[in-house]
């Protein structure tokens, strides 16, 4: 499969167009945003390890859960062929235990379980700094019909369900995550975007030390390290 043109390069990642009219190829890249990419860095690895762990987690999700996914075939350490989707702008956040701007929002300590897994939405728009949206906004603004949202939530939950599994069995608790839809061109709602540290929390089942993007974000260091620590966990790492 050949890459012929850049698509789109996010802060993350880089989208090329293919041979292949129904496929893209995407391209890992280290570099690190917080707080709506005002913040910026690198984290040394962290492309190959979001790649190779998103496509785990992407088979992984398929087969356990029949979930449909956006993944092709792992190219490389740091690229993937992907099914062409249009990205849904919806940023699809579950959480089980409070942390981040569910604890500032509503006063609730970081580290509290809460009583169901709670789902919620954020307008993928960083000029607008990603706002808290609702079913109701989503429709009327024609991001999303009330199918769409039904089976998003029905994905997303299965998700949490198979992640919080496979964490659990390597000793990591899932605080939260964000996923990210593609449409078809047949309409299909399919995962799409990664599964990283990136885009979960991962707290050490027993430490509750911080395995994830927030040791970047709050200057906690050790940042490459819980990267690797993670991969080394679900077996890819070393
Ligand atoms: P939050 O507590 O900052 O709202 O984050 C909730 C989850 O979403 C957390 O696992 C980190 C992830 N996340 C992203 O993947 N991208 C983002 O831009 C933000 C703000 C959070
Ligand atoms: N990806 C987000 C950004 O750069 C931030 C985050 O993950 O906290 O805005």
């Amino acid at each position: 499969m050949q890459k012929l043109e850049l698509l789109y390069e996010g802060k993350a990642k880089k989208v090329y167009t293919t041979d292949d009219e129904n496929v893209y190829i995407v391209d890992y890249k280290d570099d690190a945003t917080a707080f709506d990419g005002k913040k910026k860095g690198q984290i040394v690895g962290k492309g190959v390890i979001n790649n190779r762990m998103s496509n785990l987690l992407f088979q992984y999700l398929e087969k356990t859960y029949g979930i449909p996914t956006h993944y092709v075939k792992e190219l490389s350490d740091r690229e993937t062929a992907v099914k062409k989707v249009s990205i849904v702008p919806l940023e699809v956040i579950v959480r089980n235990i409070a942390a981040g701007s569910f604890s500032k929002r509503f006063g609730v300590a970081e580290g509290t379980q809460l009583k169901v897994p709670t789902l919620e939405y954020c307008l993928k728009d960083d000029n607008l700094g990603d706002p808290m949206i609702n079913d109701s906004h989503i429709i009327a603004l024609g991001l999303a019909s009330k199918e769409d949202l039904d089976t998003i939530a029905d994905i997303t939950y299965k998700v949490n369900k198979g992640l919080k599994e496979f964490f659990e069995k390597i000793g990591i608790e899932l605080v939260d995550f964000k996923i990210e839809f593609g449409r078809l061109p047949s309409g299909e709602i399919i995962l799409a975007d990664e599964i990283s540290p990136d885009t979960c929390r991962l707290w050490d089942i027993n430490t509750h030390e911080k395995l994830d993007k927030d040791r970047f974000r709050r200057d906690l260091g050790g940042v490459e390290e819980a990267y690797n620590e993670v991969f080394k966990r679900i077996g890819l790492g070393k």
